[in-house]
């Protein structure tokens, strides 16, 4: 079956489907996204992916690409054509296409929206989740603004990239102060001694996750005392389990940190009781 991603109004085939080579998306990473997860036919979280969207916009100041009742209707009709019942959405906005130059385009230059959508594989997040994952730590060297969700990941992606040559699958952002702030494309979360679920806070310095959010909701129905506080790397290294966190994984236990075992080297209780407890508490809507 082809795929079928949306473009500026218009469903085309995935192969074909391009934008402007000055689209400042291309020229100036000038645009936000959302990754959404679609599970079971529903999908998940909507409502704050979309709340996040606008946010990043408005403090980008670049326009709406439609009404939000337009963008969920155009969302569901990806996933219809692109028959993904289980699997993700990617959406892109970004400023639009001008003639190169550093200031902003004309008021009323139409910002340019991209959606693709494709199903993944769910035995390979279950292998993920069954043996965990290795990571690595590196100083975070990404601008101040990493609470808005814009496209230029470069730093994300050469860091996941050095966790990949480093035989890890994340990387895990370290402050100037020796705090971790977050993974390359996730949150991180420790289980203390206590059993505590500590996270740090999103006022600065992190994305704000949705499924960190959610999360959060999960923690409080399951009981689970939370703290939202800066932890560093030696405190992962003593804790009881660590964790990331992103929508289409939801959890995924952390093993190892710069080749040193994390508790028993085996995945904890406390990510399998979220992973097991999350869809319940997340907001779904049938596509
Ligand atoms: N990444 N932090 C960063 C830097 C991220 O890129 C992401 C998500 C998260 C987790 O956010 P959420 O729970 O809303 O997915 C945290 C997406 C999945 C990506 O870039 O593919």
């Amino acid at each position: 079956m082809p795929r079928i991603s949306y473009v500026n109004g218009q469903y085309v085939p995935h192969a074909q489907a391009g934008v402007h080579i000055e689209d400042r998306g291309y020229q100036f990473a000038d645009g936000v996204y959302e990754v959404c997860e679609v599970r079971h036919g529903y999908i998940v979280d909507i409502t704050r992916h979309l709340d996040r969207l606008n946010r990043s916009l408005s403090e980008l100041r670049i326009a709406a690409p439609m009404s939000r009742a337009a963008l969920v209707t155009v969302i569901r009709e990806t996933l219809r054509r692109n028959k993904v019942k289980n699997g993700l959405f990617y959406m892109q906005v970004t400023r639009g296409v001008a003639r190169r130059d550093h200031v902003f385009p004309a008021e009323g230059t139409r910002p340019s929206i991209v959606i693709t959508a494709k199903s993944t594989d769910p035995s390979i997040i279950a292998r993920k989740n069954a043996g965990g994952i290795k990571a690595i730590s590196v100083p975070d060297n990404r601008w101040d603004r990493v609470d808005i969700k814009t496209i230029g990941l470069l730093p994300n992606a050469m860091a996941r990239q050095q966790a990949k040559e480093a035989g890890a699958q994340e990387a895990i952002y370290v402050d100037r102060d020796g705090f971790v702030t977050e993974g390359a494309a996730t949150n991180v979360w420790i289980v203390d001694a206590d059993g505590t679920l500590i996270t740090r806070p999103a006022e600065h310095g992190i994305l704000r996750g949705i499924t960190r959010t959610t999360l959060i909701d999960v923690g409080a129905k399951l009981g689970l005392e939370i703290a939202e506080r800066k932890f560093t790397v030696a405190d992962m290294l003593a804790a009881r389990e660590v964790f990331i966190t992103a929508a289409t994984s939801i959890c995924f236990p952390v093993v190892s940190l710069d080749g040193q075992t994390i508790a028993n080297g085996h995945p904890g209780s406390v990510s399998q009781n979220i992973r097991e407890a999350f869809f319940d508490v997340a907001e779904k809507i049938a596509i």
